[in-house]
């Protein structure tokens, strides 16, 4: 048996294509029974009617609800289902107990967007000092959150444009000792990182390595705060909610792509199939790999710790390369899916583009010489 034997399955689980896929971190390849699961409830909803239709899926939504839960370290009813993480964000944003001015602490690898809603929500932003490698540096931290407590510290979890993989049950243990909230973005972790770390808020969308539908986020938010949150809501939408159900699931939208959060059901069952922990492991294993790879390729240059345990590798042209030229030529010419990863992903630590490859578990040896041949062509 190769090392890929086991993965062969996650595989299989797909549609077959001859495009490559390295491109995870901005969508995941959702396997057929998702899809299936997914097109099923759209019909069911035509059959018996949208509503009759959600009323039946509920224990399959409540069971989803507790997987995700459980990924997260969560309590079910801490999860709101949403559009996306940017939707999740502004939903936390809106209804966490902040006022104009607080401050929001952040490392320089934060998450462009992010940035700007803090910024728009009138929050001041504090930057965070980090280890050599990008990750927040602990000590450091402590002697912020005491010195001067911002109103909460934010990490996002998995960096969006290179490897680096913010250490958050610690950061979490250093915050709450001093009695700071820490939120987590995991719109790159969940399904790729142990997102089990005691934040007071995390948020994610569905699509990238959990492989589920686009336009399926959440957010979990810890127990203490559920009735903290100041949750605008119609009577309407109180009414609405079944009894005993949580503050928190205020946030959800009461029209809703139902048949999306089916479908990441079904990717979520399927991921705890697959073991989360050994996807973690095989994960950071495909990154490493992608990245001995790609540092042999003329031209480019791997961007930042290659023992990162992360599957995305950011690229940097060594050669003058234009980067949206090359991720459409590699499409174009190669069928192989990248990102180009514009500055504004990371403005704080982003000066160039970066060239991103993110494959999944089921990379192999073949795909990574087809990427490293296209790539040393396109020098
Ligand atoms: C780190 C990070 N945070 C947030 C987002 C936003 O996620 P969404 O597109 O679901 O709003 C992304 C998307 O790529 C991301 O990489």
């Amino acid at each position: 048996m190769t090392p890929n034997d086991q993965w062969r399955h996650w595989r299989d689980q797909r549609l077959p294509t001859d495009y490559l896929h390295l491109d995870s971190a901005a969508a995941g390849r959702s396997s057929a029974e998702t899809l299936r699961a997914t097109s099923a409830h759209a019909e069911r909803e035509a059959i018996m009617g949208t509503y009759v239709a959600q009323a039946e899926a509920a224990p399959a939504l409540q069971k989803g609800r507790e997987e995700l839960a459980g990924l997260l370290g969560a309590e079910p009813g801490g999860i709101a289902f949403v559009e996306s993480a940017s939707a999740a964000l502004a939903a936390l944003l809106a209804t966490w107990p902040l006022e104009a001015g607080d401050t929001v602490a952040v490392v320089p690898s934060e998450w462009g967007p992010n940035l700007h809603a803090f910024a728009a929500r009138g929050l001041r932003i504090a930057e965070l000092a980090v280890r050599p490698d990008g990750a927040v540096d602990l000590e450091a931290l402590r002697r912020f959150v005491t010195g001067t407590p911002p109103a909460f510290v934010h990490l996002t979890q998995v960096t969006s444009h290179r490897a680096l993989v913010q250490p958050t049950a610690e950061a979490a243990a250093v915050c709450h000792a001093a009695g700071v909230p820490l939120w987590v973005d995991a719109a790159q972790a969940l399904g790729h990182a142990d997102t089990v770390s005691g934040a007071d808020a995390q948020y994610a969308t569905g699509r990238k390595w959990l492989t589920g539908p686009r336009g399926v986020g959440l957010l979990a938010v810890a127990r203490p705060w559920w009735d903290r949150l100041r949750i605008s809501a119609s009577e309407l939408d109180r009414v609405s909610l079944p009894e005993g159900s949580s503050p928190v699931w205020l946030l959800e939208s009461g029209e809703a792509h139902v048949a999306g959060r089916i479908g990441l059901c079904t990717a979520v069952r399927q991921h705890l199939e697959a073991g989360p922990a050994g996807v973690r492991r095989r994960l950071a294993e495909v990154g490493r790999q992608a990245r001995e790879a790609l540092g042999e390729v003329r031209g480019w240059q791997v961007v930042g710790d290659p023992a990162a345990p992360s599957a995305i590798t950011g690229l940097r042209p060594a050669a003058g390369q234009d980067v949206t030229a090359t991720r459409a030529r590699l499409l174009a010419a190669h069928k192989i899916v990248t990102t180009a990863a514009h500055p504004a992903r990371a403005p704080r630590e982003m000066t160039d583009p970066l060239l991103r490859i993110s494959p999944h578990v089921d990379c192999t040896p073949r795909d990574l010489a087809r990427l490293c041949a296209a790539l040393a062509e396109a020098a």
